[in-house]
């Protein structure tokens, strides 16, 4: 019998065309995210799941889902999965690591240059009609050449934003929650790996992306803000609560830094009170993965990583792999 499997929103067709090759697959019909008793109700009656970073994978979850044989995470952020419950439940569970790398650095880059120059508060003087033609003093932005570039998690996709900065000649430099130097940035860029608070102080742009840890939850709060230069930039397409969000607004409001570029947030799809209305925040709808390639990649992975669970073998994005040793 082909086992069936149940996708939690429609995601690019290239993957559910794999999946169906091999099992019946139904997609939730309704583009919106899966209310619980919904999500509940498929963990009982599927026999794999792909679902999305706004499905909480808890023990509730893997309590419903008595024959499940696998859960695969169309993201590659996995802070939604309770790991140690589905490993404890000898469910294995997947992420799509490396297919969205680039297109999430370059979603920094695209924060970088809007925030810095001003690109979305000038583009609403267009639209309004008020520009009253050329200004000395007026949008003037900050700087990206020969800057300092902060990351916060030198992963792949800090690994690849980082690289990107070589046509802006910045100097780079790194923190590293493992204590580990990166040899790929040490060696093409010359980075330094530096403790927290000396990154907080040097930086002139900080991007962040580290996954969202109990280490990591709120790591930029107003102590961290109040050591950052007042004409740094921050710019996050990692984990909104990496954020404590109120802080961020209180910065941005009294001048402790110059701007920051959002893609995510603490309480999705809410923005703290207050973030909507400051120029210098530039906001982005979760987009960082949000290209036909990224989005196509994550989608057909997915749906490998789901086929083998399906059929008892390790996926290749595997996030307790230990199950298969
Ligand atoms: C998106 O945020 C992802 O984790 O893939
Ligand atoms: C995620 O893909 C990371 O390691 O940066």
């Amino acid at each position: 019998e082909r086992p069936k499997v149940f996708i939690t929103r429609q995601i690019p067709q290239e993957g559910i065309d794999l999946l169906q090759r091999v099992a019946d697959v139904d997609v939730n019909p309704v583009d919106a995210p899966l209310p619980k008793s919904k999500l509940l109700e498929a963990a009982a009656k599927y026999d794999g799941i792909i679902g999305l970073l706004t499905d909480k994978i808890d023990s509730e979850f893997f309590e419903a889902g008595t024959n499940l044989k696998g859960y695969a995470n169309y993201a590659v952020g996995f802070d939604n999965i309770d790991v140690a419950e589905a490993t404890r439940r000898k469910v294995p569970v997947s992420n799509t690591p490396g297919v969205l790398t680039d297109a999430t650095a370059e979603c920094a880059w695209a924060l970088i240059f809007a925030v810095a120059r001003r690109v979305v508060e000038s583009d609403k003087v267009m639209r309004s009609g008020k520009w009253d033609g050329w200004g000395p003093m007026q949008f003037i932005g900050g700087d990206i050449m020969g800057k300092t570039l902060g990351i916060v998690g030198a992963g792949r996709i800090g690994t690849a934003m980082a690289l990107m900065s070589r046509g802006f000649g910045m100097k780079v430099i790194y923190t590293s929650s493992s204590g580990r130097r990166n040899g790929v940035l040490d060696a093409e860029l010359h980075a330094e790996l530096v403790p927290f608070e000396e990154l907080l102080k040097r930086s002139d742009f900080i991007s962040l992306h580290t996954p969202l840890t109990p280490d990591t939850k709120h790591l930029f709060d107003s102590s961290a803000f109040s050591l950052m230069k007042d004409t740094a930039y921050i710019v996050n397409t990692a984990r909104g609560p990496v954020i404590n969000e109120a802080d961020l607004v209180t910065a941005l409001k009294t001048g402790q830094i110059a701007g920051a570029g959002l893609d995510v947030y603490e309480k999705e799809p809410a923005m703290a009170p207050g973030l909507a209305g400051l120029d210098n925040a530039v906001v982005l709808p979760h987009i960082g993965s949000a290209t036909v390639s990224s989005r196509t990649n994550m989608s057909t992975l997915a749906a490998r990583n789901l086929i083998a669970m399906l059929r008892g073998k390790k996926p290749e994005t595997c996030l307790n792999p230990e199950l298969f040793d």
